[in-house]
């Protein structure tokens, strides 16, 4: 199999809302919800995708002629490339019926782990979700990032002790799912937390914690208040509020913000090549997350189409790197981009 295979499979099976597009820009999708699409007018995701394309990279090639390292470290963990597959959840309704949250889970998790890089694991109403992510996270031998929802504190304690039996490396937490419109519906009620809050959920995890969702100076230094271990600067993917700036327009701020705090800064939103991930870590991303493309690869290829897509991207990264001059992902810097 190779890639353009993999794509022209998710063709036949992706549900009725993802046009499986050769480029995921958020156009054919826009405000598809249920489905891969962006909350109200729907242009967030366009947005995402369209500022990366604004940056340009500086070739430089007077250089050593030597490989480039592409691997990133991350809380004591070395991983091949500088890149997590985003969580995503309730596949079934928004990509159709081929795959389900825990089918999808375990196969996302198991090929992301054997890639050498790891998967971000989505939360639902069901239980059964987040027990199907935290059981292939132990069979991945931690590799993965369960992500909690904002539940009420009860609920998080119990998902929290799913996550510390499945042993994961780090424990997220999308803090912006407070904009989805089914949590805000239930009883008990989920939503935003107060940075107190949240310093006791970070406690809880015992592990690295992560905060995603973060989309401004102010809400990345309450999160490093908080205890947070990294950010992830999203807006997930425009489904949670109309009219954001997109998450490249507020990465640099936000960077600058934690600078020597020690707190990690993902990026993720319309993150599409090897080429977007240099961008993001030139502009002071330490790593960063792609999710509706592993969907494409999933539906389309199972465990085979998500390696193929992770050494697309990461072969892309290591010839941007080569031809840029750089030859470690801790030396891209922003000279490197235009
Ligand atoms: C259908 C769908 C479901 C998602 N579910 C989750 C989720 O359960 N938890 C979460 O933190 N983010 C979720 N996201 C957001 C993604 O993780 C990510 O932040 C966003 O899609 C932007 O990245 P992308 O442009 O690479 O897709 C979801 C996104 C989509 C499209």
């Amino acid at each position: 199999m190779n890639y353009q295979e993999v794509i022209n499979e998710a063709k036949t099976c992706m549900g009725a809302y993802c046009k499986v597009c050769p480029v995921c820009n958020g156009r054919a999708c826009k405000n598809q919800m249920p489905g891969p699409g962006a909350k109200g007018v729907g242009d967030t995701a366009i947005r995402n995708y369209e500022k990366w394309q604004e940056i340009r990279v500086n070739m430089d090639t007077i250089c050593e002629n030597k490989p480039v390292d592409t691997s990133l470290e991350l809380f004591g963990k070395t991983f091949r490339f500088p890149f997590f597959a985003g969580p995503v959840g309730a596949v079934q309704l928004h990509y159709g019926k081929k795959y389900d949250d825990m089918t999808y889970n375990e196969v996302l998790v198991r090929a992301c782990s054997e890639a050498g890089i790891a998967a971000f694991t989505g939360d639902g109403t069901n239980p059964a979700v987040m027990e199907g992510a935290a059981k292939a996270i132990a069979k991945a031998g931690g590799a993965g990032i369960p992500t909690v929802k904002p539940w009420n504190i009860e609920t998080i304690r119990e998902k929290m002790a799913l996550c510390k039996e499945a042993g994961s490396f780090a424990v997220a937490m999308d803090i912006d799912a407070a904009g989805l419109p089914f949590l805000k519906n239930l009883t008990p009620p989920a939503g935003s937390k107060t940075v107190e809050e949240l310093r006791e959920i970070a406690q809880m995890a015992g592990v690295p914690f992560i905060v995603k969702g973060v989309m401004t100076v102010r809400g990345a230094l309450k999160a490093k208040e908080a205890g947070a271990s990294a950010i992830v600067v999203s807006n997930h993917g425009g489904r949670v509020l109309d009219q954001c700036p997109a998450t490249a327009e507020v990465l640099m701020d936000i960077v600058d913000a934690l600078d020597g705090s020690g707190v990690k800064v993902l990026v993720d939103g319309g993150i599409r090549s090897g080429v977007d991930v240099f961008k993001a870590l030139a502009m002071g991303a330490d790593a960063v997350g792609i999710a509706r493309p592993f969907v494409t690869a999933v539906y389309g290829g199972g465990e085979e189409g998500v390696k193929l897509y992770i050494e697309k991207i990461g072969a892309e990264l290591a010839d941007t790197m080569a031809m840029c001059g750089v030859h470690d992902v801790k030396s891209i810097t922003r000279e490197m981009i235009y």
